[in-house]
């Protein structure tokens, strides 16, 4: 697969143009799979020619959080060379609560980052991580303080790079300044578009986007219709706004438009979502980082670093995203 470089200067590294998600192996997308598969999944995965692999440290059930980062750590750990493993701290269920499905809870003080990097690291088999991102913002705990800590962890060897999810350009710009960013990961796909808007801070900062649920959860692929039932207690996707029939029916012209770019460069809908972020006229790059179980589509999703869409075909995609009806996606206000 085709190699891309997030971040810049002495924050750079290079990672696979598509990068794996992990997290649907063990949360969100069905109930846990079993670890041998998982393993032959992540392994599989390298064979393909993917380098750079997403977890976090509560990418598992409430009761086992840690399941991803273990089965990662597992896969990789006689690899380890040929990988690049990023992972996060700053949110976890509460348990203590009572209540389920357990709230999530911020917190990124310095001694919960020590804490959360130890764990990881132990998980992960390894004595470095790669990318080390805040999974979230901690409205108790300034940015510089989450920097500066980072700053020390990249200092004492037990992380390589540093990046934060979901964040907007005041925290990104503040922590920019004590320890320089990597990457943002941020929720972005076809429907997701609210960050757009930080894409001239990230390219005057020489941050890359990673991007997140870049198939809108699966919905993009085209592969789902009216009908369609998802666990409730582990499949995410039962409660997600853009499955219902209804929002079936109001994407229609959005799969249309997708699936008609598809047969033009003789791709699948699933290449074309991804070819749309990668394809930008955006400097610091994009990386998306789709998730699936099956190998036939991790292979999938890594040639569409192959297709070339120009920079006249994502306009005009643009063009119409702005203007077609579309439902409500997990995660975004609409
Ligand atoms: N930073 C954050 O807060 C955050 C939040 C969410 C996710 N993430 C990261 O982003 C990664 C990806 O996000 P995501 O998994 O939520 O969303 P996604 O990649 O947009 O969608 C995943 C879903 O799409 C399906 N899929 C994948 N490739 C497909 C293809 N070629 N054709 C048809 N269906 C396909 C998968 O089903 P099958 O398994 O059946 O193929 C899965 O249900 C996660 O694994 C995680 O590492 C980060």
């Amino acid at each position: 697969m085709k190699k891309r470089v997030i971040g810049t200067g002495s924050a750079a590294m290079e990672v696979s143009a598509v990068g794996f998600g992990c997290m649907g192996l063990s949360h969100a997308y069905g109930a846990p799979t079993d670890e041998k598969e998982g393993i032959d999944r992540l392994r599989e995965a390298v064979e393909i020619g993917y380098t750079f692999f997403d977890t976090a440290e509560m990418y598992g059930t409430p009761d086992d959080p840690y399941m991803n980062e273990r089965l990662v750590g597992k896969a990789f750990e006689p690899i380890r060379d040929k990988v690049k493993i990023a992972t996060k701290f700053g949110i976890r269920f509460d348990t203590s609560s009572g209540t389920t499905p357990y709230p999530i809870v911020m917190n990124s003080t310095p001694e919960r980052i020590r804490e959360s990097v130890e764990g990881s690291l132990k998980r992960l088999r390894t004595d470095h991580i790669d990318l080390y991102y805040q999974h979230r913002i901690d409205p108790n705990t300034e940015p510089e303080v989450v920097a500066g800590v980072m700053a020390d962890l990249i200092k004492e060897g037990k992380i390589l790079h540093w990046g934060i999810s979901q964040v907007d350009e005041d925290y990104l710009r503040r922590a920019h300044a004590v320890c320089p960013v990597t990457a943002v990961e941020n929720r972005y796909s076809m429907m997701a578009r609210a960050y757009e808007p930080l894409f001239p801070a990230l390219e005057e900062l020489g941050v890359s986007l990673v991007a997140f649920s870049p198939l809108a959860n699966g919905l993009l692929s085209g592969k789902y219709g009216k009908g369609m039932t998802f666990d409730k207690k582990y499949d995410y996707r039962s409660a997600m706004p853009q499955f219902t029939d209804e929002a079936m029916e109001k994407n229609q012209q959005l799969l249309d438009l997708v699936h008609k770019t598809a047969e033009e460069h003789n791709a699948t809908d699933a290449q074309i979502s991804l070819a749309w972020m990668m394809c930008r006229n955006f400097k610091p790059g994009i990386v998306p980082i789709p998730g699936t179980r099956k190998v036939e589509r991790m292979r999938e999703n890594a040639a569409a670093s192959e297709i070339e869409l120009s920079f006249d075909e994502v306009s005009a995609i643009d063009a119409a995203l702005d203007e077609i009806p579309m439902s409500g996606v997990f995660g975004e206000k609409r």
